[in-house]
């Protein structure tokens, strides 16, 4: 079934945190339990006016799924850039939105002059490692550790050419 990648406008922002909310909460079980609780669809909702750098996916008169890119938080470079965010409504899972909107993201940061592109995620999150694999992104086994709520998370580098 088909989905429409397009440019996220602000009348797609409680849709947003909605996405980010639920798919949180679904796909996480790895992260601390009191932490999932506090979420709320508010709380997740982009505190920016300026959704420039986000694309959704829409289906069945659903906003779907996002994916928030942009230039890299952490290179010295102009010319790189990363992919912030991907989340997909669960019961959208396994239905190709992942696969359009990182494409149409990687397409974006292309024709914005873009060369190279990467994102950091969860070492032990299968799900997400196994998917951007098959997007036939690489491992740069460059790692990182971040805190939430106290626990300590190891999260992994993958890359692509543009
Ligand atoms: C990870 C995520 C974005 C994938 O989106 P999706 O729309 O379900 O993925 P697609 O349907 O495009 O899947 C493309 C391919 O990725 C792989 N893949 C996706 N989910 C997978 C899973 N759970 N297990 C194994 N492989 C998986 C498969 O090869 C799949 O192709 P196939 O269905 O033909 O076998 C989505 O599951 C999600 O939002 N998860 C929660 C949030 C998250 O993990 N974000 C990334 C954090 S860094």
């Amino acid at each position: 079934m088909n989905a429409t990648i397009r440019k996220a406008t602000l009348t797609d922002k409680a849709d947003l945190g909605k996405i980010y909310c639920a798919a949180w909460k679904e796909a996480y079980n790895i992260l601390p339990s009191e932490y999932l609780e506090k979420l709320n669809e508010e709380f997740c909702t982009p505190k920016t006016d300026n959704l420039e750098n986000y694309l959704v996916a829409e289906m069945k008169n659903t906003v779907a799924g996002l994916v928030n890119y942009g230039v890299s938080r952490d290179s010295a470079s102009e010319k790189t850039g990363e992919i912030r965010a991907i989340y997909i409504l669960p019961e959208f899972w396994r239905k190709g939105l992942g696969t359009e909107l990182i494409r149409a993201a990687q397409a974006e940061m292309k024709k914005h002059g873009y060369i190279s592109a990467y994102l950091w995620v969860l070492e032990k999150y299968i799900r997400a490692v196994k998917f951007y694999e098959k997007m036939q992104m690489r491992t740069t086994k460059e790692k990182r550790t971040i805190q939430l709520n106290g626990t300590q998370l190891t999260e992994i580098k993958y890359e692509c050419e543009l």
